[in-house]
């Protein structure tokens, strides 16, 4: 039986806890509750008892609870935490790591996925403080759901603040528990037990992603280009962080802001990209997802190269690149222990990239298809095949962000595997 353990905070919104409970319950999901000192000026430990069918938490201190379960082990028990109504203060607790009530206390011990339901009169939702707060909840990897427009408790007040509806709750809730049906195709990255362990792996651990794509420079106004939008290394850098990786992202041109909590270095070219993620090294595992020009031009004109009436067109010699991947992959001492490389073709995208994974001793290999007719360059969705030592898994159609959430839930777990074998 899955278990959730609800935070009631002190917000009119309060109520609709009592018809989620039930709702949940009816699923066969198990729901303890924690209520903040402030919920239960809203509705009491009584009614919250009576429909959960198991005893209310509300006191830090409180011997005789503590004896019982404790606020570790409840922290430890939940498959998901949901905070709800997550008020503007709670979100402000939360965001600074407090641990001074029984709520905060297990927000801050537990190791399960967290999501919150902000609910709030829209003043204090739209206050750059709260949205700060949202901000670095969402970088500490919480989830959010809500709060949605509407009208508000208070008369004639409308807005956003309102907490997302019991159903939209529980869909949510049902997702997050099982995975299944939301679109993830059957990858399950969405599943609670396997976000815990991807997160318990990768804490802490430092992960050197690239991404986008490189500028040659042809002259100081020119310069050679590719279509990489780094929209899919971006999403590596971000899912990273969000299981608590300390994440360097090395980002050639792109228009993306950097992902939050990130530690990002600018740069232009592929030499500048080598140096800088060399520069980056030791790190426990590296996604090379740049589109690295494999050519720059010998000698960049060092001013504007003119157009002469009459002059032919000049001609440019190019030169190799570094290998970057071929270069970090190298046996060493300071060879990220899991290093993956992405393979962008037009044609035969598994063969190259097998072939590719090999020539360059990289661990694995993300293989798509970057032709015209696939749309995949600059858009959100994509197709890969993950190549191992173990063979090729063929994906389903996904979102980036979510090829970004299983590729980083495998890493993790092949990360774990050889902890535990060391
Ligand atoms: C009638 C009333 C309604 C309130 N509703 C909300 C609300 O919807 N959202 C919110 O963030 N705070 C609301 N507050 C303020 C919180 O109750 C207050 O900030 C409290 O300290 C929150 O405590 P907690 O986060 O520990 O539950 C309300 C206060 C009162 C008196």
């Amino acid at each position: 039986m899955k278990r959730v353990l609800l935070i009631i905070g002190g917000g009119i919104a309060a109520y609709k806890c009592l018809d989620l409970i039930r709702r949940l319950g009816e699923r066969g999901i198990a729901v303890r509750c924690v209520m903040t000192q402030a919920a239960q000026a809203f509705i009491t430990p009584l009614a919250v008892g009576a429909i959960s069918n198991e005893p209310v938490a509300t006191d830090l201190f409180d011997l005789d609870a503590e004896r019982e379960i404790g606020h570790i082990r409840m922290a430890r028990e939940a498959d998901l935490v949901v905070v709800a109504p997550a008020t503007a203060d709670l979100l402000a607790r939360m965001a600074q790591g407090h641990a001074n009530d029984l709520a905060t206390a297990v927000l801050l011990a537990t190791r399960a996925p967290v999501l919150a339901a902000p609910a709030m009169n829209p003043a204090m939702w739209s206050h750059p403080a709260t949205q700060r707060n949202v901000r670095q909840l969402k970088t500490d990897g919480v989830s959010f759901i809500g709060p949605n427009a509407g009208e508000m408790a208070e008369k004639g007040e409308a807005g956003v603040g309102r907490m997302a509806e019991v159903a939209e709750l529980v869909a949510r809730i049902e997702s997050l528990l099982d995975g299944a049906g939301r679109g993830d195709g059957g990858f399950g990255f969405l599943n609670v037990a396997a976000v815990r362990s991807a997160r318990a792996s990768l804490a802490g651990r430092h992960v050197l992603v690239t991404s986008g794509p490189t500028h040659e420079p042809i002259d100081p106004v020119r310069y050679i280009a590719n279509r990489s939008s780094g929209k899919q290394g971006h999403a590596i850098a971000a899912a990273a962080r969000r299981l608590g990786a300390r994440v360097t992202l090395v980002s050639g041109p792109v228009q993306l802001p950097d992902p939050e909590g990130v530690e990002v270095r600018h740069v232009q070219t592929a030499r500048e990209m080598l140096e800088a993620a060399e520069a980056a090294l030791p790190a426990d595992l590296a996604v090379f997802a740049a589109a690295v020009a494999d050519w720059r031009v010998a000698a960049p004109g060092g001013g504007k190269i003119k157009k002469a009436a009459g002059a032919p067109p000049p001609s440019l010699e190019l030169v190799e690149n570094p290998d970057i991947l071929r270069t970090i992959a190298k046996r060493g001492p300071r060879r990220p222990a899991l290093v993956i490389g992405f393979a962008a073709e037009t044609q035969n995208v598994v063969e190259y990239a097998k072939a590719k994974r090999k020539a360059k001793g990289v661990d694995w290999m993300v293989a798509n298809d970057v032709s015209e007719k696939s749309g995949v360059f600059g858009a959100e969705r994509t197709r890969v095949h993950l190549i191992t030592a173990e063979g090729v898994e063929d994906w389903p159609d996904m979102g980036k962000a979510e090829v970004a959430d299983a590729l980083l839930r495998r890493a993790a777990a092949y990360l774990a595997e050889r902890r535990e074998s060391v």
